[in-house]
């Protein structure tokens, strides 16, 4: 079988390469002539472990091709994935879906035989239901071209994995056929054993966005009782431990921090309120804003705690920063929690000087005013403060005595609660984290 996947960003590549380790000819379709390039020759422009051996494996085997051409990709497959990207509308809370509309609109003229489009696109809930009819107005073979959705769930880092070996398969559909031809599609993964929930295109959009808010409601959830805990003198990390142990509860995503960040989380939590209040039910929702206000707030806390650190005053201070993508195994800083403390700290006239382990190139092109090291301790060199920002494995493991060397002052804010702190204050420094003992 065949299939095209359109837009091969983070979604696309990852899934176009993973369908093609499942065996599928896959032509995949971008615009972008850089980004195209770079993928016909076995290279991926962002970081994610496995996903460029995986790639280059499947352009060197013939079973994965890219073009710019929606000619061509019509005239290749009759099952086409939509993977583009839905950002934050600017000056709007709601989500840009004209990616996805441009996406249909430029393939359907040239659907002249029965075809399935399958949107993988986080959109609002609406979008799918207007998008088919869409379909069937422009497609010369009319209502022979039927939509489905399909949300994904891949999480950055663990990207390849999820898609191969996914929680779950949803799919939105409209008929028989199109569920069976997906059925039949997904085939491979079903077969291991993987649930698969087949439903309307409304609950299949509901589905992802639900889930990114569940997500981001858990983590603002811990981020807010590791505010009392400072407060109160508990400590968070055993709290979470504690009420993980309840199955109903989980220990998952309740590791309190700076907060969540990166290109989905903070913009569908907006998008589905901005959605809720479109449809008129905005007041059901207003608690995702809170979600989002603790989030902000994590961030604020932060360069609070750390202008306290170095005495209420961040000026001629010198701040090392350990991380700055939003998370690790990712050199993805959309919405960096961490970039954005160090920025705050900057612009408050701090010297801070950034590492992280991936993200030093993407770090720097958004924030070219920050200092960047090659290592943690030489990010660490002189500082006054040390935050850890970003939980890369390295940093749990970097030679105390030769950070504490390093440093002009023995200070360390653990800003994902992971580090030893014990170990920290036996070498003598002062090692807080957030919400913690
Ligand atoms: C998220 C979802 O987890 C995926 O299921 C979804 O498919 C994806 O968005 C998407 O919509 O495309 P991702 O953005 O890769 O995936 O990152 P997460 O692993 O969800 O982490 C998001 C943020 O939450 C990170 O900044 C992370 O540091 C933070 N986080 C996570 C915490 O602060 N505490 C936690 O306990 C867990």
């Amino acid at each position: 079988m065949k299939i095209t996947v359109i837009g091969c960003g983070y979604l696309g590549a990852t899934h176009a390469a993973c369908m093609a380790e499942l065996g599928y000819d896959v032509l995949g379709v971008e615009v972008d002539d850089r980004k195209r390039e770079l993928l016909a020759a076995g290279q991926v422009p962002i970081y994610e472990p496995g996903l460029e051996e995986l790639l280059a494996k499947h352009v060197a085997s013939g079973k994965l091709r890219f073009t710019d051409s929606m000619e061509e990709a019509a005239a290749f497959a009759e099952l086409h994935f939509v993977c583009v990207g839905t950002p934050q509308l600017p000056g709007s809370m709601g989500a840009d879906v004209s990616y996805v509309e441009a996406a249909v609109t430029s393939l359907a003229p040239h659907l002249t035989r029965p075809a399935y489009v399958v949107g993988k696109s986080t959109v609002p809930v609406g979008t799918a239901a207007r998008m088919s009819a869409l379909l069937a107005e422009v497609a010369p073979v009319g209502a022979e071209a039927e939509l489905v959705w399909n949300p994904e769930f891949l999480r950055e880092g663990f990207a390849v994995k999820d898609t191969l070996e996914p929680d779950r398969i949803v799919l939105g559909v409209a008929s028989e056929r199109s569920e069976k031809v997906l059925r039949d599609f997904y085939a491979p993964i079903l077969a291991t054993g993987t649930p698969l929930v087949v439903t309307d295109y409304a609950t299949a959009e509901l589905v992802k966005v639900s889930a990114n808010a569940f997500l981001a409601t858990k983590i603002s959830f811990i981020n807010a009782v590791s505010e009392v805990c400072e407060a109160s003198g508990a400590d968070v990390v055993d709290l979470a431990d504690a009420i993980g142990h309840d199955a109903r509860i989980g220990r998952r995503f309740l590791n309190a921090g700076i907060g969540f960040g990166g290109g989905c989380l903070p913009k569908d939590i907006r998008a589905f309120v901005h959605r809720a209040g479109e449809l008129g039910v905005e007041d059901a929702m207003t608690f995702l804003r809170q979600v989002d206000d603790i989030n902000q707030r994590q961030r604020q806390r932060v360069a609070q705690v750390a202008t306290a650190m170095v005495g209420g005053s961040v000026s001629r201070a010198r701040i090392g920063v350990w991380g700055a993508a939003f998370k690790p195994d990712s050199d993805d800083v959309r919405d960096s929690p961490a970039l954005d403390i160090a920025g705050r700290l900057h612009l408050r006239g701090a010297t801070v000087t950034v590492y992280d382990p991936k993200a030093n190139g993407t770090a720097r092109d958004r924030f070219p005013t920050l200092e960047y090291a090659d290592s943690a301790v030489e990010a660490a060199r002189d500082a006054d403060l040390v935050l850890h920002l970003t939980e890369w494995p390295e940093f749990r493991s970097v030679d105390i005595a030769e950070v504490s060397a390093a440093v002009r002052r023995k200070q360390i804010l653990d800003g994902r609660n992971l580090l030893d702190l014990p170990a920290w204050r036996e070498a003598g420094w002062t090692a807080r984290g957030l919400g913690r003992r």
